[in-house]
């Protein structure tokens, strides 16, 4: 996809990836809509960017999320791609993790982003793209947060399912697959310690990656810049 004068949601666009996603989009020419939860560093965020527009949301609230979508057409006059860079962490035994915890990783790691997506694919024109960042933890499923991993893999899951169906309507979804970054999101946890991690890939290497998988239509964007094709 042609980045320059594409209209473009991003939301999560308050946090270390996204905003530095939503800076790095504008750069190259889109025309961006930011959604994220925090008001102040939204503001922040939208002024670094430039004029558009913005807006508050709630992962819990899954008919706010919904809304984004449609929200960012109108504003924009027509979305050409989503990307969703929200997320959340937990780590601890899986006996101990709780139940409030187990529905607040599903709601902000897989139905939230599923929502968003699910009424962007009504939005997006031909030739558009839904996208949003899993995690490598989908994948290996290491111990200590399995709450977290499973609510990725139930979002890559959700778009490998959605690229075939969208298939035939033009419409790209891609996956970004990142390894640990170092952004402050271990920090964030909602509860428990990261266990000892190997040095991430930086937050810039992050956007390189996303921006990559938007430019040639990639399906999935992995570790180590590996890339799959529009499937
Ligand atoms: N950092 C890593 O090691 C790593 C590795 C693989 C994948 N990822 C994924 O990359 C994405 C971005 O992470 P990051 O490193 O940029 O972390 P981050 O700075 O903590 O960003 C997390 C984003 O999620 C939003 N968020 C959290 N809870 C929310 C809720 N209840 N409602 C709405 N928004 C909510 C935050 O909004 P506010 O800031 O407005 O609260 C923020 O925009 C996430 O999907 C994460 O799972 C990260």
């Amino acid at each position: 996809m042609e980045i320059r004068g594409a209209t473009m949601l991003v939301a999560g666009a308050t946090g270390d990836i996204g905003s530095a996603l939503a800076e790095r989009l504008a750069g190259l020419g889109a025309v961006t809509a930011l959604a994220g939860r925090d008001p102040d560093r939204l503001a922040g965020v939208r002024e670094r960017c430039g004029p558009g527009p913005s807006r508050t949301f709630d992962a819990w609230d899954l008919d706010g999320a919904e809304g984004t979508a449609a929200w960012a057409a109108r504003e924009l006059g027509g979305l050409d791609a989503v990307v969703v860079c929200v997320g959340v962490a937990a780590f601890g035994p899986v006996g101990e993790i709780g139940e409030a915890v187990a529905e607040h990783l599903m709601a902000v790691n897989a139905l939230a982003p599923m929502a968003i997506l699910r009424s962007a694919s009504t939005h997006v024109s031909p030739g558009g793209l839904l996208a949003a960042v899993t995690g490598t933890v989908a994948r290996l499923a290491p111990a200590g947060m399995a709450d977290y991993a499973a609510a990725k893999a139930a979002l890559a899951t959700w778009l490998a399912s959605a690229r075939r169906e969208l298939r035939r309507s033009r419409v790209g979804v891609l996956e970004i697959c990142l390894p640990h970054v170092e952004s402050g999101f271990a920090g964030r946890a909602v509860t428990g310690a990261a266990p000892a991690l190997p040095p991430g890939i930086t937050v810039a290497q992050a956007v390189d990656t996303i921006v990559e998988g938007i430019r040639t239509d990639a399906s999935v964007m992995e570790p180590a810049g590996s890339r799959r094709g529009r499937s």
